[in-house]
């Protein structure tokens, strides 16, 4: 019998500290209105001292497997999707795997930005199908806070720290559930329209996000009604079939534009971009773990996950939950 992944269990992880609109106007020259109407955020999470990528990915991936009700020794795969890891190396997936005490497990990091959730997933499918776990923690987990340009307001009232996870199993016996379909695309034409204007090996300091954000508006529109098309044919499914669509959170009119163009009603897009502003990585899984947690997302529920991000790189996945 072949081998499906389902998604067991979900977590996700705030910092203490919430920091509305209006707290941000003492930072930088903007207005809560100017932020709501441009973007559909009203707040976001930023990390504290001793709230690292690698703190919050670990409490999301506690309660992920909490949620699922097995032993984490069982944990034999960790892919960790981040942008802002807690150091060059090692990756930040093997200090969450020795802050959960396991000792032995394949652990390690993507980059690939907004969409590195999905990456991260559909790695993990192609590794479960093929024996190399049983039992695998996909994370995203970011602390944008961290490398946005305090004094830049075209990005930084954008951002917000965050992680989500989900906790997937191997099962031979899935029946109708698990991840049904994926794809994941690149394009690295469109580098410098959103970018870090630093590294290791080009300046050696970490750097400032930078991005041209109507041009990846533009881009972002037209590339996930691509690749959600795309997702649904593999599948051989109508998008009147889904019950739930989780959008990476950039801008609430992206999500909108999305919605209409599939014919999809308002109430079926899961959106936390209102509250938890875009959290990069860990957008995708953290909206997912809110909807499930909150009851809206139900065992059975066919679920399409989708990112777009830096790259840049673009990808949508569909699962029963
Ligand atoms: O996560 C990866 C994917 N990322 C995305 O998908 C982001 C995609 N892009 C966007 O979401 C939008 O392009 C933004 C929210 C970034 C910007 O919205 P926009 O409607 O494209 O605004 P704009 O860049 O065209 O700026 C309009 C005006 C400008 O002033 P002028 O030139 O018209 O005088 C900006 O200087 O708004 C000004 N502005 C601001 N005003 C108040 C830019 N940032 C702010 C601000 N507060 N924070």
């Amino acid at each position: 019998m072949s081998i499906r992944p389902v998604v067991m269990g979900t977590g996700s992880a705030l910092p203490q500290q919430r920091v509305s609109n209006a707290q941000l106007v003492d930072r930088v020259e903007t207005s809560d209105e100017w932020i709501r109407e441009r973007t559909g955020i009203g707040a976001r999470y930023i990390a504290g001292e001793g709230e690292t990528t690698g703190s919050l990915a670990t409490d999301a991936a506690r309660k992920a497997i909490e949620a699922a009700g097995i032993d984490p020794a069982k944990i034999g795969l960790i892919i960790l999707a981040t942008a802002t890891p807690d150091q060059t190396f090692p990756a930040t997936a093997t200090k969450v795997q020795a802050a959960l005490g396991i000792n032995d497990a394949v652990a390690f990091d993507v980059a690939a930005v907004c969409s590195g959730f999905l990456y991260a997933l559909t790695i993990a499918d192609s590794m479960l199908r093929t024996g190399a776990a049983e039992y695998a923690l996909v994370i995203g987990a970011e602390t944008f806070s961290r490398i946005v340009d305090w004094e830049d307001r075209t990005t930084c009232v954008l951002f917000g720290d965050g992680a989500g996870a989900v906790l997937l199993h191997a099962d031979s016996d899935a029946g109708e559930r698990g991840i049904l379909a994926a794809k994941l695309h690149a394009d690295g034409r469109h580098n410098e329209l959103l970018y870090v204007d630093g590294g290791p090996s080009t300046t050696q300091t970490v750097g400032h996000v930078r991005m041209k954000g109507q041009e990846v508006f533009r881009h972002a529109v037209t590339n996930l009604a691509s690749v959600l098309q795309e997702v649904l044919d593999i599948a051989g499914l109508d998008a009147s079939e889904l019950d739930w669509v989780v959008p990476h959170q950039a801008n609430r009119r992206i999500l909108d534009a999305t919605a209409r163009k599939f014919g999809l009603p308002p109430e079926k897009i899961v959106i936390t971009v209102d509250e938890h502003a875009n959290t990069s990585a860990a957008s995708v899984p953290l909206a997912f773990d809110v909807a499930v947690r909150d009851g809206r997302i139900k065992r059975g529920d066919l679920v399409m996950l989708e990112a777009m991000g830096g790259g840049f790189t673009w990808g949508a996945c569909l699962l029963r939950y």
